[in-house]
């Protein structure tokens, strides 16, 4: 957990070309708040601490030389706070929708939270399903396949992770990410350089490296 000054002065830094909100939305203990640590902090912690309620998170990416800001909102799973959670849809230009894969009935609620997100969020919102906890193979209840299925179906895309042994954190976040600068191209008003200035760009965490006008060498 950031210090409460490390978290705002982030926050309230206005040096970005981009913002981007997203939300991890998911059923209570399938590791949405474990994600986001691995993202944000790569920390990770076996103590469960059911989140209160809404919390949140800033990274900053570069893509093209464009300074993304990610807004990356942790819902509550548990049932109580709906309320307030869903109140935070609207806006939202990304969705990482997670569930448990040692868990079936995380799994069968995610057709439950897509209808949420159609419910409650902007009509272009970019989802990715992410089948959370593929460390624990030995306790596997939903089969890959399953999980790819259902992707498929819902028309999102799909990677499985770990939070726990950092597998496809990053990559889920970048394609997010993708996804929505692919959509924004779609719109006249979008800078191209962010979306369109070189092929297949890599989004890194690294700021572009200072460029010397002047300098000869
Ligand atoms: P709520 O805040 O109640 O909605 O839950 P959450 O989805 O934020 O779950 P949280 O991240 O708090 O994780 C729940 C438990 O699962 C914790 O004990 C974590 O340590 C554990 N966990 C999270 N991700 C992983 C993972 O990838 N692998 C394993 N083995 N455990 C994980
Ligand atoms: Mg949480």
């Amino acid at each position: 957990m950031p210090t409460m000054a490390a978290t705002q002065k982030e926050s309230s830094d206005q040096n970005f070309d981009y913002m981007f909100k997203l939300l991890i939305i998911g059923n209570s203990s399938v590791g949405k708040t474990s994600f986001l640590f691995r993202y944000a902090d790569d920390s990770f912690t076996s103590a469960f601490v059911s989140t209160v309620g809404i919390d949140f998170k800033v990274k900053t990416v570069y893509k093209n030389d464009k300074r993304i800001k990610l807004q990356i909102w942790d819902t509550a799973g548990q049932e109580r706070y709906r309320t307030i959670t869903t109140a935070y849809y609207r806006g939202a230009m990304g969705f990482i929708l997670m569930y448990d894969i040692t868990n079936e009935e995380s799994f069968s609620c995610v057709q439950d939270w897509s209808t949420q997100i159609k419910t409650y969020s902007w009509d272009n919102a970019q989802v990715i399903l992410a089948g959370n906890k593929c460390d624990m193979e030995e306790e596997r209840v939903v089969s890959v396949d399953s999980g790819r299925m259902l992707a498929e179906q819902l028309g999102f895309e799909f990677f499985e992770t770990s939070a726990k042994d950092n597998v496809n954190v990053k990559q889920t976040f970048e394609r997010l990410v993708d996804l929505i600068c692919d959509k924004m191209s779609d719109s006249l008003e979008t800078d191209p350089a962010v979306t369109t200035g070189t092929p297949n760009a890599r989004l890194t965490d690294n700021p572009p490296p200072l460029q010397h006008p002047n300098c000869g060498c």
